[in-house]
């Protein structure tokens, strides 16, 4: 493994990040868990696909670090938050963890713009760009989880909510 390169400003944003990445996937298998257990088929496959993506996102960061000589500690997790009175609440709860986790992602930029550190600047590119869409769809899937306003609305809901809100994967493959 090479010697680490990495300004210490940008390094410890990495990694406070790539934690940062992981504890949203645990969240998002939690209102996986959640969603089964309400029935909600096909809000809990969405919610688990995310925990799968935020998993990657941890991974690119991880990768990234690898590559230049440092191998990044893994940090335990808190228990998400798994109690919600409402599909609503856990909307609500998914687009407030997008928000969190949208300023910590300007948060690695604007360190890694401060050392002038380019290699991780066109990473960060790549996750703010994701943030852009990650809002997108939690910002709809808020405004439709408040439009269905009964149970056969909310079924339907659940039944398309893969497809209405598919995410940056699917719109490119
Ligand atoms: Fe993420
Ligand atoms: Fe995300």
């Amino acid at each position: 493994m090479p010697k680490s390169l990495l300004p210490p400003k940008v390094l410890s944003e990495l990694k406070r990040q790539l934690n940062h990445e992981l504890s949203a996937a645990q969240g998002y298998l939690a209102m996986s868990v959640w969603c089964a257990a309400q029935n909600q088929k096909g809000f809990a496959r969405f919610f688990a696909k995310q925990a799968g993506e935020e998993r990657e996102h941890a991974g690119k960061m991880i990768n990234h670090l690898v590559d230049r000589g440092v191998a990044a500690k893994l940090e335990a997790q808190p228990a998400p938050r798994q109690d919600f009175a409402s599909l609503l609440e856990v909307a609500l709860h998914a687009q407030a963890m997008e928000q969190a986790n949208t300023q910590g992602i300007n948060a690695v930029f604007e360190a890694a713009l401060a050392a002038k550190d380019y290699p991780a600047q066109v990473l960060m590119h790549w996750f703010i760009n994701e943030q852009v869409e990650e809002e997108a769809w939690a910002a709809e899937l808020v405004d439709r989880v408040k439009g269905a306003s009964c149970a056969g609305s909310v079924s339907d809901l659940d039944r398309h909510v893969e497809k209405l809100l598919a995410g940056d994967g699917e719109k490119e493959g």
